[in-house]
């Protein structure tokens, strides 16, 4: 099959062999769309995802056609359009045509979902797992760093779900105010991170009517991670989605006794090598079938994807670019196969 590996830091076409199924990844899909995640770029630059990288074709999401299962899967048969979070449980990376995977972790697409917007489900598994894990109450206020992100942009409109006080966010550019307006936010809501971090800081406690955030979701890290810890209330709830908060931000989060969440989307396929760790991997098919009858009754809106080319390495080092210069512009990148 081709697939495209990263060698010494670049990205390479390559043919290699088909995966074959095996009793763990015992069904096998010829990918059709994979969506980009910045993710792969840190892994790219050996940031600290280097280390869960299970193989030199990256590439964690997807959505295909099964082509082979074993006989012991009875939910799938040869033909079902389906998507799945690969992450570190497949036979490689979805930079392929071709992947093994565990049944349990596979969703079938429904509705009128394209193969291209299905490949981008699995993202949204984050925000979904983030809300979930957040608790929100009725009375909670909330500040979500990044609204118009892709992880954000999921954010926001899963948020409508979750009754709430109130909501603000960020954006920095024309492209991701018009964005967040269009995703129902009003424009008090919606603040400038360009802004001074003082006056952004002082413009978003207004907005919370002098009081500082019960939940903070942080998307961006870095300096806007110091800014949600110093507007975070004492014992308040910081989801961490990025790993990038700074020494700074922690002391701040510590000071206050925040309770915080480190939202990592690979958590439930991490513990691959020991059977007596794994947790519920069967989690991602579970929080995508949600998704899609979210977005099947209307409550969500369908991903908005960006087909940035055809299966190639330019392709994947064009897309990683993007994500990691700021300019998917909320969209969803995608590589068709
Ligand atoms: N924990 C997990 O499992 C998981 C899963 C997926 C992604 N992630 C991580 O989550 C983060 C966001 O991913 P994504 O796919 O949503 O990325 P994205 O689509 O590129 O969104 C990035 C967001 O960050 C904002 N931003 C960029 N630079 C900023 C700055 N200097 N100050 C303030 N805001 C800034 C952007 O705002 P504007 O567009 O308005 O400039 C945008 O809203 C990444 O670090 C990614 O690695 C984690």
């Amino acid at each position: 099959m081709r697939c495209i590996a990263l060698e010494n830091g670049r990205f390479y076409d390559r043919i290699v062999d088909d995966p074959k199924i095996n009793e763990f990844q015992n069904v096998k899909i010829q990918i059709k769309a994979i969506s980009f995640n910045p993710i792969d770029a840190q892994i790219k630059r050996g940031m600290s995802e280097s280390k869960l990288a299970a193989s030199s074709i990256l590439g964690r999401e997807c959505a295909g056609i099964i082509t082979e299962t074993s006989a012991e899967v009875k939910n799938f048969k040869v033909g079902d359009k389906v998507c799945v979070y690969v992450s570190n449980m497949g036979s490689n990376g979805t930079f392929a045509e071709f992947v093994t995977v565990p049944s349990k972790i596979i969703c079938k697409i429904s509705g009128d979902i394209s193969l291209e917007q299905a490949a981008t489900l699995p993202l949204s598994c984050t925000a979904l797992q983030a809300v979930e894990r957040a608790k929100i109450r009725p009375e909670h206020s909330i500040f979500l760093a990044g609204g118009a992100g892709g992880v954000g942009s999921v954010l926001v409109s899963l948020l409508k779900l979750y009754p709430h006080a109130k909501l603000s966010t960020t954006f920095g550019s024309s492209e991701s105010r018009e964005r967040l307006l269009r995703l129902g936010l009003e424009e008090d809501q919606i603040f400038d991170y360009r802004t001074p971090d003082q006056d952004l800081m002082k413009k978003l406690l207004d907005f919370n009517g002098g009081h500082a955030f019960d939940i903070v979701f942080d998307t961006v890290g870095n300096n806007l991670s110091k800014i949600c810890a110093e507007i975070l209330q004492p014992f308040g709830k910081y989801l961490d989605i990025t790993a990038f908060t700074t020494a700074e931000a922690r002391e701040v989060l510590f000071d206050k006794a925040a309770e915080i969440h480190c939202i990592a989307n690979y958590a439930y396929g991490y513990w691959r090598e020991s059977a007596s760790f794994y947790s519920n991997i069967g989690k991602y098919a579970e929080m995508m079938a949600e998704l899609f009858a979210l977005i099947n009754d209307g409550k969500l809106p369908p991903p908005e994807v960006e087909i940035v080319g055809g299966f190639s390495s330019e392709t994947v080092s064009l897309a990683l670019e993007r994500l990691e210069q700021n300019k998917s512009f909320g969209k969803k990148l995608v590589m068709s196969v």
